[in-house]
């Protein structure tokens, strides 16, 4: 409690941000009306850049057809600043690498037609150890604003140092942008800590989905499922699409296209970026890309399914491990549909029009080969693809009513919407990390039970778990009775912990300490008021995730109980 109210007081002060005076208002909520598309430094070069390479990645875009295919900003990623700040405290380029200074960078970046992007962290130092925002941020980012920047990724290592929940970071950075008069795209980069819950809506214009992305397909389809899938968020989601449209995307991390294996899995990868409007941020070395790969990054009617300004996110219609089809719903009344083999067998992929809420005949374009393949009663199969071999179509007939999305997860399915007591195990998590508890019962399907106590609800947790469930504020308290189930093996231990919001804020309501099989359960009872967002964990006695023993580590009447529901915690 204490450690909240500290929170509450600190970020009045810090958040008390006063526009410049005689500077253009910013109109911070449509900087992104579709996928943001650019190229970004690490996944090429990682801490290896300098001012002659980015410069020839600027000419390289402009050469290539990239700008004109949409690619517009060209975002330099860490370790492009020197690892001191000058006299004044300000950020500066590293003065080796980037002689010219970060202005005339930016000028040169401007002069092709293209915008500026930076990277920067919210804490004290930068994933690569550099100088971060922390106690900054203001100063910064006029700094950037001076420069040109029209474009701010900002990471999170070490912000858990920080003594601020993510939303506050990044509200406070959101007002910085604003008050510094310059219009800039805002990039949550958390590792997929579930921004989609807490405000990136309100806050950024795209917020990571996962960890970062590596060369390879396990990783890109790791990453797609991130965003399409249940690796983040409960299953009755069917993934974030529900999470994103204009203005605030959901992003699975930047592209590997070129850096692949084959052309098949550049194309599939590209292929799934489009479908789920992820922002299409090129990590290739675009000075000496290939004629496939350029082929492939600028194909115009497969980029026009992720830039479609209905802005509805592709969500699965099918998926049985090996294989996938997924529905974008496009503005003009047709639909884009990816038919996906992961399997390691030749197999076809079938879908049916009654899967994308089509009546009738339609007509199917293939999107890769710009062709017409004709109109199909039914239905359409993809034959005989490949392992990682894809089909993208569109559907439909343009001019069209418009394809329906399925109804998004009603509020009362996920949050609070009730007066009195919800027991969060009838409600769905909104970000997990590791199995999510089973509601009412114990790992071993059996009811909970605690000291001879038995409990009707609960959540049974399988294994270490982190599940995060959106309160929206209205919630007064959560109470709830933890401990390690009657089932649990004899040297059974567990550490239950109640947090504010995700881990970087170190916001703890409750934390049991470590607990054994036979000890006495504890009762919980902490405020939540105007918390947004809870994350219970459940790890060993130490409080990490490895060798976990306590898998039957329960939270007996894990419930919130609310009294107003006028509240609203939403960062705005
Ligand atoms: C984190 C981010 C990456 C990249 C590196 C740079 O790992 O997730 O995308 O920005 O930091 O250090």
């Amino acid at each position: 409690m204490i450690r909240l109210i500290c929170n509450s007081l600190c970020i009045f002060t810090v958040l008390a941000v006063t526009p410049m005076s005689g500077h253009a208002q910013v109109d911070y909520d449509h900087l992104a009306p579709t996928p943001p598309m650019g190229w970004n430094s690490w996944n090429a070069f990682h801490k290896d850049i300098d001012e002659v390479k980015i410069r020839a990645i600027a000419d390289a875009m402009v050469k290539s057809g990239m700008r004109e295919a949409g690619y517009r900003y060209l975002v330099l990623d860490d370790a492009w600043m020197a690892d001191r700040r000058d006299e004044e405290g300000r950020l500066q380029g590293d003065p080796d690498r980037f002689p010219s200074g970060m202005k005339a960078l930016g000028d040169y970046i401007h002069g092709r037609g293209l915008q500026y992007g930076l990277y920067e962290c919210r804490a004290t130092k930068t994933c690569q150890g550099l100088p971060g925002l922390l106690g900054h941020e203001r100063q910064d980012i006029d700094t950037f604003a001076a420069w040109g920047v029209d474009y701010l990724k900002i990471d999170s290592c070490f912000a858990e140092l920080n003594g601020r929940l993510s939303s506050q970071d990044y509200a406070l950075l959101k007002r910085c942008i604003i008050a510094s008069g310059r219009p800039m795209v805002l990039s949550i980069s958390d590792f997929g800590q579930g921004a989609w819950a807490w405000g990136g809506a309100e806050l950024a214009h795209l917020w990571r989905t996962s960890g970062d992305i590596y060369p390879f397909m396990q990783s890109v389809y790791n990453h797609a499922d991130s965003s399409a899938g249940d690796l983040m968020i409960h299953p009755a989601f069917n993934g974030l699409w529900q999470f994103a449209g204009p203005g605030h995307w959901n992003d699975p991390d930047m592209l590997e296209v070129g850096n692949l294996k084959t052309a098949a899995e550049d194309k599939v990868h590209f292929s799934l970026w489009c479908i789920l409007a992820a922002p299409l941020m090129a990590g290739n070395d675009l000075r000496n890309m290939t004629d496939t790969t350029r082929a492939i990054l600028t194909a115009k009617e497969v980029i026009q399914v992720n830039q479609d300004p209905r802005g509805v996110q592709g969500y699965k219609v099918f998926d049985d491990g090996d294989h996938e089809v997924y529905n974008k719903p496009l503005c003009d009344g047709t639909t884009a549909v990816l038919l996906l083999n992961k399997g390691k067998t030749v197999a076809d992929v079938q879908v049916t029009w009654d899967q994308l809420g089509l009546r009738g005949a339609q007509p199917v374009r293939d999107l890769w080969a710009r062709k017409d393949l004709g109109t199909f009663a039914t239905g359409f199969t993809a034959t005989n693809l490949q392992r990682h071999e894809h089909r993208l179509l569109k559907v439909g007939t343009p001019g069209a009513p418009l394809v329906r999305t399925p109804p998004p997860l009603p509020p009362e399915r996920y949050t609070v919407t009730r007066k009195g007591t919800t027991y969060l195990s009838d409600l769905c998590c909104i970000w997990k990390n590791g199995p999510i508890p089973l509601s009412d019962r114990t790992a071993h399907n059996t009811p909970i039970v605690l000291s001879g106590t038995v409990f009707k609800k609960g959540l049974g947790c399988t294994a270490a778990s982190k599940v995060m469930y959106q309160l929206n504020g209205v919630a007064g308290r959560f109470q709830s009775t933890v401990g390690l189930d009657e089932d649990a093996p004899d040297d059974a231990t567990g550490r239950f912990r109640v947090w504010h919001e995700d881990h970087f804020g170190r916001a703890v309501l409750f934390d049991s300490g470590p607990m054994h099989k036979g000890d006495a359960p504890q009762a919980v009872d902490v405020s939540v008021a105007h918390v947004n967002c809870l994350l219970l964990t459940f790890e060993n006695a130490q409080g990490r995730r490895s060798k976990v023993q306590g898998l039957t580590g329960v939270w007996a009447d894990a419930r919130v109980i609310a009294t107003n529901l006028a509240n609203s915690a939403n960062h705005k």
